[in-house]
């Protein structure tokens, strides 16, 4: 697997981890995961019959069916297994992360790895109130992208807003927080003052919450 931002997610995982990778698409995590012995086990689902076929067609040619089980399903709706305690969400938007998140409810969920797409001061926003706390972030520049990989946790852990606005700091990335400073100021050069007056003041606000990064 050449893709830096799925062996960054790997890297959270640990032996005894009982994995979900929801939203697998090709498998190509699920397949890393237990060829690298990394997991034992891992259950892969996605939503799509033609993603998951995929994902069943590379599992059988790694000759991986009796460590890997599919599951065609919407989040954790379809799957029978219990005995479940991590999931990774990969490549989603916020939104439907969020709903996926909803549906392992009824599961023992210790950790979440999660890498969504867009909105990210709203995820953990909405994770913290569903009582995820962020432990970790890791921050990974792949074909011209940023991605943001976030690790929860239930253990209780205080958050500043910073963090809540642009996540734990990744001493690694700090051109990251650079690019989303940029973005903050070209947001703020298209709006007109007397109209945006309170949006205005709000990027100024994040903007000097987001200096400290820098
Ligand atoms: C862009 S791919 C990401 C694949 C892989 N997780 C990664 O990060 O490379 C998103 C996958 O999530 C699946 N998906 C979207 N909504 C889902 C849901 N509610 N439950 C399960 N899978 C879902 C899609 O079918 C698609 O295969």
């Amino acid at each position: 697997m050449k893709s830096l931002r799925l062996k960054t997610i790997a890297s959270f995982i640990n032996l005894e981890d009982k994995v979900v990778d929801i939203g697998c698409d090709h498998a190509y995590l699920a397949i890393y995961l237990v060829e690298n012995e990394l997991c034992q086990k891992v259950i892969a689902s996605d939503i799509n019959q033609n993603a998951l076929d995929n994902a069943k067609q590379n599992i059988i040619k790694a000759n991986y069916q009796n460590q890997i089980k599919t599951y065609l399903s919407d989040g954790l709706t379809n799957i029978l297994e219990t005995d479940i305690d991590t999931l990774v969400i990969a490549g989603m938007g916020t939104s439907t992360i969020l709903h996926i998140v909803k549906t392992a409810k009824n599961y023992p969920i210790k950790k979440l790895i999660i890498q969504s797409n867009n909105d990210l001061s709203n995820l953990r926003k909405q994770l913290r109130k569903q009582k995820y706390y962020l432990q970790k972030e890791r921050v990974v520049y792949e074909h011209g992208h940023y991605y943001v990989i976030n690790v929860f946790t239930k253990k209780h852990t205080p958050y500043s807003i910073s963090e809540i606005l642009f996540g734990k700091y990744d001493s690694l990335h700090k051109e990251y927080y650079v690019s989303l400073y940029n973005e903050l100021e070209k947001i703020n050069q298209k709006l007109s003052f007397k109209k945006n007056i309170w949006a205005k003041l709000k990027i100024f606000t994040k903007k000097i919450l987001l200096k400290k990064y820098l």
